[in-house]
């Protein structure tokens, strides 16, 4: 497996319940950070990884994630007419024209690791990347995905990020044990879907960039509902491990957890915060706010 990944699969089928009312008629994944969809932000960080086919597995009710993708050609007249040449570029820039989008349907919500059973048809024989685009990661240099492409290429083992997380938090991720780091990596010899802290092998965690062998697919086909009574890619993973080398890549950058509302609150402030044009205003307003409220800035 020492091929660049060309593939990207995005499991977008879930229903955000967590963020009703607002998911009630958009996706979570159309929620904006600043200036753009969070799904947008997965969708670049696979393209600068250097894929060009991106699978969503999506339902029926996603609809406003495929019109995103689609080219949306009365509104793109309408900002030529009207010479709205930014707004345009804007629109058009949204996937490269050497990138093609492939939507999957997930007929049933059975869990994350079918979710990506259903991308099989598309991925084929080759491997394959996997973001869960509530997991945002920022980061100053490469993106995380280039990041595990180039270890993923050099080693020819599956990837998986990791990050410490505290030891109370085990029981809302994927847990992995490992051998000894070298650097940023390290084997994986155990991986356990949500353990509660008493039973977690560690305190890493697994986050929401994979890069994977597609003899995933064959266990998966095999992986019987686990944890939350949902077939779980934790448990595909754990039995590719077996015979096929998995490495736990502690990336660099700062995650935010977007299935959160606190995680979309602070992923929001660092992007504001970061942001080519609005960086200046933004910090400004923040601490007008805080001042405003009469909230001191070092408690
Ligand atoms: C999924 C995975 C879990 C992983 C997490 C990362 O869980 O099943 O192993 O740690 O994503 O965000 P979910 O958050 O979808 O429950």
């Amino acid at each position: 497996m020492s091929k660049r990944i060309r593939k990207a699969v995005f499991p977008v089928a879930g229903l955000g319940t967590r963020f009703l009312p607002a998911t009630k008629t958009v996706p979570k994944e159309m929620l904006p950070i600043v200036d753009k969809p969070l799904i947008q932000y997965a969708v670049d960080e696979a393209i600068e990884a250097g894929c060009d086919t991106l699978i969503f597995v999506t339902n029926r009710y996603k609809h406003a994630v495929a019109d995103y993708f689609d080219k949306a050609y009365e509104l793109e007249q309408k900002l030529e007419k009207s010479g709205k040449h930014e707004q345009l570029a804007l629109v058009r820039e949204i996937l490269p024209p050497h990138v093609r989008a492939v939507f999957v349907t997930q007929a049933e919500a059975l869990g994350l690791g079918h979710a990506v059973l259903c991308a099989r048809p598309v991925v084929g024989d080759e491997p394959f990347a996997v973001l869960l685009p509530d997991d945002l990661i920022w980061s100053r240099g490469a993106g995380v995905l280039s990041q595990m492409a180039d270890i993923a290429e050099q080693t020819g083992a599956s990837v998986i990020a990791t990050e410490d997380v505290p030891a109370e938090q085990t029981g809302s991720y994927g847990i992995v044990a490992t051998e000894a780091f070298s650097g940023r990596s390290g084997r994986v010899t155990a991986i356990v879907e949500k353990p509660s802290p008493d039973t977690a092998p560690s305190t890493l965690a697994v986050v929401g960039r994979y890069i994977l062998s597609p003899k995933i697919f064959d266990l998966l086909e095999k992986t019987r509902a686990g944890t939350g009574g949902e077939i779980q890619l934790t448990d595909g993973i754990s039995a590719l491990m077996e015979n096929d080398p998995v490495t736990a890549y502690r990336f660099q950058g700062s995650r935010f957890d977007c299935g959160t509302h606190l995680g979309l609150i602070e992923a929001t402030i660092r992007y504001a915060l970061d942001h080519e044009t609005l960086s200046v205003a933004a910090r400004e307003l923040m601490v007008n706010t805080l001042s405003e409220l009469g909230i001191r800035e070092d408690p």
